[in-house]
């Protein structure tokens, strides 16, 4: 480990801190699971390493969720963060810090942030007006809109005009755009670079950065005036620093800062963030890391858009490893995915039972068979051999590129290119075929040795991705289970001859994709049964008109039976319905319904109904009487 001292090869990884409105979905165990792939890889890599994680839980948007949920703001907080919490327990989130903005620790230093920024005069007294969107927490420009609607939500914004508190933020837009400018990897991939460019190609404004307690009182009061809180991105933005401070790690960790966001919160970290660092004094970041949405039916999975998919759910279904192995896979990072139930059974198929958990299962089989279920030594490898053996130990480094260019799926697809490799490399050497041949027993221990480190150095490649399972994989091949660094990857010689193998359950069991089809479709509606067809001169017989209710009163012998006083123009009738478990008397009085009129009067137990009420029923017995959808006088003929 480095000295403590020492900000070189140290990494710290950060996600966003997210709301506590609403329960975590795929959007947000996304980036929770990226940065837990990215900083086990970097432990893997010997990095003195850091993952911080945690939930925002101040702002007009949590103090509204609480009201609506009927209980006061904290006990609010305290429920929801214990949900974000056990999530990623329960999916195995290896974090080193969880961060709450109501921490106190927290909030002391803030308050020392803020203090410090007014003291140097870059905060002053002022009022405002302008456009504000509380699911993103922040005022937009007009040009931001879509369609009249706050960015990535169907609400209009507020029109605020208020006295507050502002951060001199224009003041730093020619430091910022010098500073983007002169480090093309600060803000990464580049679209996200050039769109902060974009925005500092205009004035940004000073940034209000206080609420009035009076109308906001859930904040974190201003250190100079209680009468105001702070605005909750100045709040929460701190804590990547705050979380540092309170763990005495700020010199160990800071600036080895590599935060990741997804698209919708880069003005914050892009514009925001860096110049009240400058102004706080405090090193830049060395990153900000932006990827993109995952996507359901065309839009930004979200709580508030109704298809947020529950991430326990998914991982339950299909494994931990398996879920995590989908989302690093099918997303290019800075580019939207679009999320498919479908999509993980496909790549648990192809990818993980097909390739990989097969590789290892023929493998085993065939120690089993040929060797006793031992890993055999090498004998003299022949191109072949060392073909496979180059391909494998050329990928730690290549791996280790496309984490440090955040090219996570390529990373993957790299090492699954190369297991593919070993099943071409078993199928072309058929080790059954020299299993026949005692001359060749020297051959068929390097081939199956072969294939052993293979999977052997796969499975350090991609334990960051699929702890569990490369784990896992390495228990089957009699592995001790020792903790696997990047330089495990690097020999071909992993596995001493003569382990004996212990092999389990497959892997990755096959999702049956036909059964997943079936429970994924919408159950086919009945088709209607019709009646027999009728003539026009057959309809013309019925008589329908309106009939006014006048009186409705149960009936006197029966449970389900009204009895209704009914005014058809001139003629006032009895009718009896069986509508009493749907309809109170007083929801009927009033109403104009349509009756069949020439209906031959019979007796319902004891009382003479003069006709019938339409009504509507549905296959679960629901049930809506036919009224007019304009005022029509009774006695009218429906036709
Ligand atoms: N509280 C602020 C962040 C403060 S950080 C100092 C916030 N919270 S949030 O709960 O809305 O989380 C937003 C983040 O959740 C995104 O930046 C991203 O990391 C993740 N995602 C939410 N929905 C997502 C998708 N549909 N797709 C990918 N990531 C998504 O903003």
């Amino acid at each position: 480990m480095p000295d403590p001292s020492d900000a070189r090869g140290s990494y710290y990884a950060t996600t966003p801190i997210f709301y506590v409105n609403a329960a975590p979905h795929i959007g947000h165990a996304y980036t929770t699971i990226l940065v837990d792939v990215v900083t086990r890889f970097h432990r893997l890599r010997g990095d003195d390493t850091y993952f911080l994680t945690g939930t925002d839980e101040h702002g007009e948007k949590v103090a509204k969720a609480a009201a609506a949920a009927g209980v006061d703001p904290q006990t609010y907080v305290d429920r929801v963060t214990g949900q974000f919490r056990s999530t990623w327990d329960s999916m195995g989130i290896a974090y080193d810090g969880f961060i709450r903005t109501t921490d106190p620790a927290h909030k002391k230093v803030v308050q020392d942030v803020l203090q410090r920024v007014y003291d140097s005069g870059d905060i002053f007294y002022g009022e405002y007006s302008g456009l504000y969107c509380v699911g993103a927490e922040r005022f937009v420009t007009e040009k931001e809109l879509v369609d009249g609607c706050c960015p990535d939500s169907d609400d209009p914004p507020e029109l605020r005009v208020e006295a507050n508190y502002f951060f001199r933020m224009e003041k730093y837009r020619p430091w910022l755009r010098e500073t983007i400018e002169a480090n093309p990897d600060l803000i990464r991939p580049e679209r996200y670079r050039n769109e902060v460019l974009a925005m500092l190609r205009e004035p940004i404004g000073d940034l209000s950065i206080s609420r009035p307690r009076a109308r906001v009182p859930w904040g974190i009061p201003l250190p100079w005036d209680e009468e105001h809180v702070t605005y909750v991105w100045f709040d929460a933005l701190i804590n990547y620093w705050s979380h540092l401070v309170t763990e005495g790690l700020e010199r160990r960790y800071w600036p080895a800062v590599n935060h990741f966001i997804a698209k919708d919160i880069v003005k914050p970290h892009g514009v925001f963030w860096p110049t009240m660092l400058k102004a706080a004094g405090i090193p830049l970041y060395a990153h900000l890391n932006v990827h993109g949405y995952w996507l359901a039916d065309e839009r930004k999975m979200s709580k508030s858009l109704g298809n947020a998919i529950k991430p326990l759910d998914l991982q339950e279904k299909y494994g931990h490893d398996a879920f995590r192995y989908f989302l690093l896979r099918d997303m290019s990072f800075g580019l939207d995915a679009s999320f498919h139930e479908a999509g993980i059974a496909e790549r648990v198929n192809s990818d993980l039972a097909n390739d990989l958990g097969n590789l290892l299962h023929r493998t085993l089989g065939m120690l089993g068979r040929y060797t006793g279920g031992v890993i055999p030594a090498f004998g003299e490898l022949g191109p072949d051999d060392e073909a496979l053996r180059d391909a494998f130990l050329g990928l730690a480094d290549a791996v280790s590129r496309r984490f440090d260019e955040l090219q996570f799926d390529r990373a993957i697809e790299d090492v699954m290119v190369a297991v593919r490799k070993a099943n071409k490399y078993v199928a072309d050497q058929q080790p059954w075929a020299l299993a026949k041949d005692p001359a060749q027993a020297a051959k068929l221990g390097t081939v199956l040795r072969s294939v052993v480190e293979a999977l052997r150095v796969a499975s350090v490649l991609l334990e960051p991705v699929m702890p569990t399972k490369a784990r896992e994989l390495r228990a089957q091949l009699g592995l001790a289970d020792a903790p696997a660094t990047l330089d495990d990857a690097r020999r071909w010689d992993g596995a001493p001859e003569g382990t004996a193998t212990r092999p389990g359950e497959p892997l990755f069991p096959r999702v049956d994709l036909e059964a997943l089809a079936a429970a994924m479709a919408e159950p086919a509606a009945p088709p209607l049964e019709h009646k027999d067809e009728v003539t026009i001169d057959d309809f013309a017989k019925l008589e329908f008109r309106v009939a006014h209710v006048q009186h409705v009163e149960p009936h006197p012998k029966a449970d389900k039976l009204l009895v209704l006083t009914v005014r058809v123009g001139p003629e006032t009738r009895t009718i009896v319905s069986g509508i009493k478990q749907h309809y109170t008397p007083e929801q009927l009085i009033g109403k104009r319904v349509v009756i069949v009129a020439n209906l031959k009067p019979v007796k319902l137990r004891g009382v003479e109904s003069q006709g019938m009420i339409l009504a509507a029923e549905d296959a679960d017995g629901n049930l809506a009487v036919a009224t007019l959808d304009r005022d029509m006088p009774d006695g009218a003929e429906v036709r």
